[in-house]
């Protein structure tokens, strides 16, 4: 018996902003965003948005009579959290109109705790196989105005559902992992921006790729030339770049532009269009991969790279299921991206000087959500949420 990832589909915002217009107002040379950072476009959150918004409409598309009351937990991976208590999962839960038998857990580290979200559930799956769990990670990305890491920020979420003898993905048993207690990037419990030591956080990056990759090698795992394509987390597309040349140089591998399109182009493609997600940019790019390369895929072996500052990286595999084109949902996705609405400077600082009120006041939100739900307010301290209908 196989496990792993049988559906999987994302979300953004509907609303963006084109880094060209970023660079203007900031005075860089649009070349350094679009080629230094390899970003065009990031997704910017409406005010009636949050990291439960953005995961439900995720999930929505996976979420069907045969499996509502057989999803047995749920996952849900972000740093973006909007209490110190309540699962975010719940409230998808009920969103998604999921069965009650059902446990539901919140994960934090980072980028990196989805990787974790979906290793705990290959482990729940091999234990009781006739369960499913869904795993979600969503996160909105905020470094302030003016700060280097602002063309980088963005919004997404993920969604996807693990189980036996999976249709897409079936992930190999054996990782490589690589923890070290480093202040690279975080976000004290009083701040909305993360604090980051930029070029510093891009060093420890590529030490935890090297040591996970020795890790997951020790581990018995397959070997570089044993992989046709390669993901990894996505801060920004460059990022990924560098640690694949990074990775063919620790392996002897001669790396040209050709083989590093052929490898890691077509994983590029959506992360690229929306920044960085955080905890979801890994299976974003693991989702462009299987829905934009030209190539049939099915048996080929994929090498993933999960990093999550603070910091925990994690090495591991899957094996491509034969078929698996049949389940794209690329039409959808592309869509979803093509019309989401372009914000000019100004609409772009409006958004995303918002942040949910402390007050402890009654609020309500304009109507801009572009997807099926919406946080409509806060009342009581509680968080409102409903559809919209579309
Ligand atoms: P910076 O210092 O403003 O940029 O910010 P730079 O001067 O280093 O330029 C960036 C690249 O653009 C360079 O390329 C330049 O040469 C190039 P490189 O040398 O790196 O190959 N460049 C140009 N290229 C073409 N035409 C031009 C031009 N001008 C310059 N005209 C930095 C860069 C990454 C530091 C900043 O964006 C930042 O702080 N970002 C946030 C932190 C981050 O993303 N770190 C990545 C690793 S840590 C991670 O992935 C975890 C994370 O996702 C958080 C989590 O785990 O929760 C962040």
């Amino acid at each position: 018996m196989s496990v792993g990832i049988d559906d999987i589909s994302f979300y953004s915002s509907g609303m963006f902003l084109p880094l060209a217009t970023l660079a203007e107002h900031n005075g860089e040379d649009p070349d350094k965003y679009r080629i230094g950072l390899g970003q065009e476009r990031m997704g910017v959150p409406a005010q009636d948005e949050d990291i439960v918004t953005l995961a439900a409409n995720a999930a929505r598309p996976l979420i069907n009579s045969d499996n509502r009351e057989n999803i047995t937990t749920v996952l849900f991976a972000t740093e973006s959290s909007i209490d110190q208590s309540k699962a975010a999962g719940v409230y998808v839960q009920r969103l998604l109109g999921l069965g009650s038998n059902c446990r539901i857990v919140e994960l934090k580290q980072a980028c990196y705790s989805a990787t974790a979200a979906l290793q705990m559930a290959c482990g729940l799956v091999a234990r009781k196989p006739e369960s499913q769990v869904l795993v979600l990670a969503s996160d909105i990305a905020r470094y302030g105005f003016d700060t280097p890491g602002e063309a980088t920020q963005g919004c997404g979420a993920i969604a996807f559902i693990v189980k036996a003898n999976p249709r897409l993905l079936a992930v190999h048993a054996e990782t490589g992992c690589y923890s070290e207690d480093v202040m690279d990037f975080w976000r004290p419990n009083y701040m909305d921006t993360a604090l980051v030591d930029g070029k510093y956080s891009t060093i420890i990056y590529l030490k935890a790729l090297r040591q996970s990759w020795k890790n997951y090698h020790e581990a018995g795992g397959l070997d570089f030339g044993d992989f046709s394509r390669f993901c990894y987390h996505l801060p920004f597309t460059k990022m990924g770049e560098k640690a694949h040349r990074k990775l063919a140089v620790t392996n002897g591998v001669s790396m040209d532009v050709e083989l590093l399109e052929k490898q890691i182009g077509s994983g590029l493609l959506y992360n690229r269009q929306i920044g960085n997600s955080y905890s979801a940019s890994l299976y974003i790019g693991l989702l462009s991969l299987l829905e934009n390369d030209q190539e049939d895929l099915s048996g080929q072996n994929v090498g993933l790279f999960s990093y999550g500052s603070g910091c925990v990286g994690e090495f591991f595999s899957v094996t491509v299921q034969p078929g698996y084109k049949q389940y794209s949902r690329r039409v959808q996705h592309v869509d979803m991206l093509e019309t989401r609405q372009e914000l000019d400077y100004e609409g772009y600082a409006s958004l995303f000087s918002h942040t949910c009120p402390k007050d402890g006041g009654e609020h309500y939100f304009p109507s801009e959500a572009a997807g099926h739900y919406r946080l409509a307010g806060i009342h009581d301290h509680k968080r409102i949420y409903t559809e919209t209908g579309d």
